[in-house]
């Protein structure tokens, strides 16, 4: 079956989908995007989801390409006409085309929006969760607002592909201090020796991930000593455990930091158990 892509308007085969080459996300990465998880063919967390774009569009000045109630039905009809059940929905707004100039162009053009969705093997990412990942640390070298949701991911693509090089699934980026920020596609959990979760504050430095999110509402459901603050490299290397979050991958242990094993070297039961209750607490539409 060809895929099908929802382009500025209407759905395409994906072949004939295109975008103009003066499209200012093409040019200069001057756009927004959201991944929101589809589980039995439903969307997950898709209300936080369309609020953090909304909030990322208006931190960039950049309309709305239609009301929130359209695009939550263009993102339901990608699902439905590529048939995922299990899969990610990818949503992108640019600020639109326009002739090569740097300031926003005026007045407005019309926002472009792509809406895609695909298929991920639940069978793998499970696996993947039975055994745990390795991440390596490296200097953060993003810029100063990366808790917009911005396209413009080259940092985090150069990072991810040194940690693959280096044998490892995720790159845990760390600031000036020796603190670790977040993952290059991730945010970024340690448990300490004590019990405690352990996750970076919200601010400019991190985005705030939707995962993270709901992950926090059920550690305080549960009772679980919860503090959110930096952590340093050392002390990730000295947790009992540490995870990632995001949309498409829900709670991942990491079981190895820069080689090192974490706790026992296996997946911990708090993360273990995050991930089971995950779904149970996520809101699906
Ligand atoms: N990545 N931090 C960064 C830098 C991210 O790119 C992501 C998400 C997260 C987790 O956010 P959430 O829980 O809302 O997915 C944190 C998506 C999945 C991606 O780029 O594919």
């Amino acid at each position: 079956m060809s895929r099908i892509v929802y382009v500025n308007g209407r759905f395409w085969p994906a072949r004939k989908a295109a975008i103009a080459v003066e499209d200012r996300g093409y040019q200069f990465a001057d756009g927004v995007y959201e991944v929101c998880e589809v589980r039995g063919g439903r969307l997950v967390d898709e209300r936080r989801h369309l609020a953090r774009l909304a909030r990322s569009l208006g931190e960039l000045g950049i309309a709305l390409p239609m009301s929130m109630a359209a695009l939550s039905l263009v993102m339901h009809e990608t699902v439905r006409r590529n048939r995922v059940s299990d899969g990610i929905v990818y949503v992108q707004v640019t600020r639109g085309v326009s002739r090569r100039d740097f300031p926003f162009p005026a007045p407005a053009v019309k926002p472009s929006l792509v809406v895609l969705a695909r298929s991920s093997d639940r069978t793998r990412l499970e696996a993947m969760a039975a055994k745990g990942i390795a991440v390596v640390t490296m200097p953060d070298i993003r810029w100063g607002r990366v808790d917009i949701k911005s396209i413009a991911l080259l940092p985090n693509v150069l990072a991810k592909q040194a940690a693959r090089e280096a044998g490892a699934w995720e790159a845990w980026l760390v600031d000036e201090d020796g603190r670790v920020t977040e993952g290059a596609s991730s945010n970024a959990w340690i448990v300490s020796a004590d019990g405690t979760l352990i996750t970076r504050p919200l601010g400019s430095d991190i985005l705030p991930g939707v995962t993270r999110a709901v992950v926090m509402e059920i550690a305080k459901a549960r009772g679980l000593a919860l503090a959110e603050r930096p952590f340093t490299v050392a002390e990730a290397y000295a947790a009992r455990e540490a995870f990632i979050t995001s949309a498409s991958q829900i709670v991942l242990p990491v079981t190895r930091i820069d080689g090192r094993p974490i706790g026992d070297g296996a997946p911990g039961p708090i993360a273990a158990a995050l991930r089971r209750a995950y779904h149970d607490h996520a809101e699906f539409s």
